[in-house]
């Protein structure tokens, strides 16, 4: 799959298959990540896999989308590391270039992700299941990943180009 396809074939993916996904391809996914444009090139993102379905199962109690985790083979919880940010903008919108590396990493390996931020209300608690210092390491997004069991049918936008195009000159 060619860049292009991906992402304009990319879509959010909430229900999975119950097909497990090897460590390969959550490490795939997370070199991916890395492999955003960072500020300063200082790579704030830090990440953590959970497998284990008891604290997968404890992660998603702490958001409205329970079912959406528990149903995926794997989480990627990815944080930055207060230790190497510089500017809280910039840093977040670093993370935001990993995670979508990510989610389309995920989906040309022919596997579904969903970006989740909802939990970032009990961000510590979600270090905690982790297993990381919440002082230290902000959680940014918990990424579920499996097998996708929903249409591929990507996400209708709400605006054309010549909506979201707001100046020529
Ligand atoms: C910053 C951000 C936060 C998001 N948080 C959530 C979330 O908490 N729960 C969820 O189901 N989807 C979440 N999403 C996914 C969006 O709902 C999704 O990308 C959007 O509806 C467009 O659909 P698409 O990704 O299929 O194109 C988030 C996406 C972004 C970029």
């Amino acid at each position: 799959m060619d860049t292009m396809e991906a992402i304009m074939t990319r879509k959010s993916v909430r229900a999975f298959k119950d097909q497990p996904v090897t460590d390969e391809q959550l490490e795939q996914i997370i070199l991916a990540g890395t492999r955003a444009p960072s500020g300063l090139a200082n790579e704030p993102w830090r990440f953590s896999i959970v497998k284990e379905e008891t604290v997968k199962n404890n992660i998603a109690k702490l958001t409205k989308h329970t079912k959406v985790l528990e149903g995926a083979s794997a989480l990627i919880c990815l944080f930055m590391d207060g230790e190497v940010g510089y500017d809280l903008v910039k840093d977040s919108n670093t993370i935001g270039a990993c995670a979508e590396n990510m989610l389309l990493a995920a989906h040309a390996m022919g596997l579904g992700a969903v970006w989740i931020a909802e939990i970032r209300k009990n961000k510590e608690q979600v270090a905690l299941e982790c297993g990381v210092d919440p002082e230290r390491y902000d959680l940014m997004v918990v990424m579920p990943v499996g097998y996708s069991d929903e249409s591929s049918e990507p996400t209708p936008r709400k605006r054309t180009l010549e909506d979201v195009i707001i100046s020529r000159r």
